[in-house]
């Protein structure tokens, strides 16, 4: 059985993760509407990977005789600048969620609950992957800076991203 502690801190980053999906698909809907679909498939299958992450949590928590309890998810940003500064803002975010995570395997030292370290050590890896593939992209933009042929060929390269469900 998990602590309850351990059940709470879990509950908060299951709505971290679907509001990640929501950040995620509101930077896909600016991209839309921008005509690069290429990025907003990209953001698109990102929405994919957060619902997975948030539903790998909730079946967890029920495995482990814990109760999965839904809060608000907040309204994510809505209007953007541009490609390069959404890119930077989900790569900031994903720094964010690596914190998070961070905090929710100090939980589970404390609660010395062994089954969950394990459990997050997937975690953990998935952070290093996101933080990277984001970072590439802003690298990408910024080397182009702002030259509508390069813009066109990062999308191009960014439509071809599926989603492929995780190992585990
Ligand atoms: Fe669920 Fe992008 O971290």
């Amino acid at each position: 059985m998990i602590s309850k502690k351990l059940v709470d801190a879990f509950n908060e980053q299951i709505n971290k993760e679907l509001f990640s999906e929501y950040l995620y698909l509101s930077m896909a809907a600016w991209f839309e509407a921008e005509n690069l679909p290429g990025c907003a498939n990209f953001f698109k299958v990102q929405v994919q990977e957060e619902r997975f992450h948030a539903m790998k949590m909730y079946d967890y928590v029920n495995e482990r005789g814990g109760r999965v309890l839904l809060k608000a998810i907040d309204q994510p940003e809505i209007e953007f600048k541009s490609a390069l500064e959404i890119f930077e803002k989900a790569y900031g975010h994903e720094q964010l969620v690596t914190s998070l995570i961070n905090n929710l395997m100090e939980v589970a030292i404390e609660e010395k609950d062994h089954a969950t370290k394990s459990f997050l050590n997937w975690f953990i890896d998935e952070q290093v992957e996101e933080e990277a593939s984001m970072d590439a992209i802003v690298g990408k933009f910024k080397m182009i800076g702002g030259n509508g042929h390069g813009m066109l060929m990062i999308d191009n390269d960014l439509s071809q991203r599926v989603f492929t469900p995780p190992t585990v």
